[in-house]
């Protein structure tokens, strides 16, 4: 018998590295777990008042990096601390960046895979703002592609519990997408 709840959830959740630019082309970064896929090339992510969020307001653009279980620890810190505060928060926690080709935006070097981001469109709703955005590229170390491709079991992307209040790993594929199924066909 299913126990009934006033409140939902959805879980788990990707973590996302946000990685901006002030005016002053210093580099910010935070974690975001409230974000997702719009269609096949567009994001939405959920802000609530932080640097990251009036360095997007200012720039337009921005990149995603997949937290990592090698670097837990700094994708953690990004989002406990606000660069309002800690000026050298990237420092602190060993982040490196190098600036994008394709936008006005740092690349995280210590994490393996980026997505680089254009503002579509800035919806203020809720008490937020969210942040509609089309990828325009992606940057991907050789290290934890496959055959051309990025690879998770090479990646060991990190998911958000939002019950638990824990990252968690991706485990082993259980079979196929749009191929799992045919068995009732
Ligand atoms: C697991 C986790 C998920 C988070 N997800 C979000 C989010 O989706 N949206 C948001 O506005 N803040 C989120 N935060 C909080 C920001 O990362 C945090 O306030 C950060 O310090 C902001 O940094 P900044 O002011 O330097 O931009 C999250 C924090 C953690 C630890």
């Amino acid at each position: 018998m299913k126990k009934s709840f006033d409140k939902g959830f959805v879980t788990p959740h990707p973590v996302f590295i946000i990685a901006t630019y002030d005016e002053n082309g210093k580099a910010d970064a935070m974690n975001a777990a409230w974000c997702g896929q719009v269609g096949m090339n567009k994001l939405s992510i959920s802000l609530s008042a932080h640097k990251t969020t009036q360095n997007i307001k200012a720039n337009k653009e921005f990149t995603v990096s997949f937290a990592t279980k090698e670097q837990i620890e700094a994708c953690d810190y990004v989002g406990i601390v606000s660069a309002n505060k800690v000026s050298d928060k990237l420092e602190k926690c060993g982040f490196t960046v190098t600036r994008s080709d394709k936008v006005n935006a740092p690349v995280i070097d210590q994490l393996p895979v980026a997505i680089e981001c254009k503002v579509i469109e800035l919806q203020e709703e809720f008490n937020e703002t969210r942040v509609i955005a089309e990828i325009v590229g992606m940057k991907a170390d050789e290290s934890v592609l496959t055959d051309g491709k990025v690879d998770l079991e090479k990646l060991h992307p990190i998911m958000f519990d939002t019950v638990a209040l824990c990252y968690r790993e991706i485990g082993a594929s259980v079979g196929g997408a749009w191929n799992a199924g045919k068995k009732f066909e």
